[in-house]
């Protein structure tokens, strides 16, 4: 039987390359999506893969959206914690609720969608969950005290919950992407871009969406289960751990 897979911020950037790849491996996949419906409709007529929206940054949208989804494809097998999003900005100008909001989509999700899945996964002594870091949460980035304090502790929470699982035949690991070409992206300002980012990738281009899919298939696999509590790095050499 084909096992059951759900990717957060699943229709857009790297969560469609992710939901894409495991739907080709042969995964009975669905993907979240928090509020862009006309990406989310164009995504599912092309990929026949079915969405569900709700907000990750809430506790009783992510159960009452997962209870929705299971009902459809049933248990989830495989989760990857993959939406997020930036709001950049130098601390000294940072408003309050650009930190409320990064830390709680980027990393209170790992919670909201961790806490209703894994009892049941513990109880079929079966579960993959892969989340999605950043480089920027492990070197730290200039603008962004909100994105790499959220990505950062998402590394953190994978290490305790993976210790927390192992012996119930559950992996919990981090991709770490560096920078990657989607919207999020392509929204850093040009010259910034081309200027401090991209001269200090020694690959010297931007990552694509399905370069970390295939980290994901790779995590997500049966065969994987000796691999738990890693943080994967695919950022073209620009940082290593
Ligand atoms: N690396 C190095 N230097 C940077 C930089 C970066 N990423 N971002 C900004 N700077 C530099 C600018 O070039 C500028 O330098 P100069 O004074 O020499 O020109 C200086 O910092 C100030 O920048 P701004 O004039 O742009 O100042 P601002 O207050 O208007 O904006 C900012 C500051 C919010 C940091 C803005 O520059 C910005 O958005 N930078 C990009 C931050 C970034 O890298 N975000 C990553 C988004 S992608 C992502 O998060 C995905 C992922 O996981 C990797």
């Amino acid at each position: 039987m084909a096992r059951v897979a759900l990717v957060t911020g699943g229709t857009r950037g790297i969560g469609a390359a992710i939901a894409k790849a495991l739907k080709a491996e042969g995964y009975k996949v669905g993907a979240n999506y928090g509020g862009n419906d006309e990406a989310a409709n164009k995504f599912k007529a092309e990929t026949g893969i079915p969405v569900f929206k709700w907000d990750v940054s809430s506790y009783d949208a992510c159960a009452e959206g997962i209870k929705k989804f299971e009902a459809e494809l049933g248990p989830v097998e495989v989760l990857v914690n993959n939406a997020g999003i930036t709001r950049d900005a130098m601390l000294h100008r940072m408003k309050p609720e650009q930190w409320s909001e990064v830390i709680n989509t980027n990393l209170g999700s790992l919670f909201n969608m961790c806490r209703p899945v894994i009892e049941g996964m513990r109880a079929r002594k079966f579960g993959r969950i892969v989340n999605i870091s950043s480089i920027n949460g492990q070197k730290g980035q200039m603008g962004q005290t909100n994105y790499s304090a959220a990505k950062a502790g998402d590394i953190g929470f994978t290490k305790a919950l993976a210790q927390e699982s192992a012996k119930a035949g559950i992996t919990v690991n981090a991709i770490c992407p560096g920078y990657i070409n989607t919207e999020m992206v392509q929204a850093v300002p040009k010259d910034v871009l081309e200027k401090n980012i991209l001269p200090q990738i020694p690959i010297g281009r931007l990552g694509e969406p399905e370069e970390i899919a295939r980290c994901v298939v790779f995590l997500a696999a049966d065969a994987s289960g000796l691999i738990t509590g890693a943080t994967i790095t695919a950022n073209g050499g620009q940082y290593f751990t």
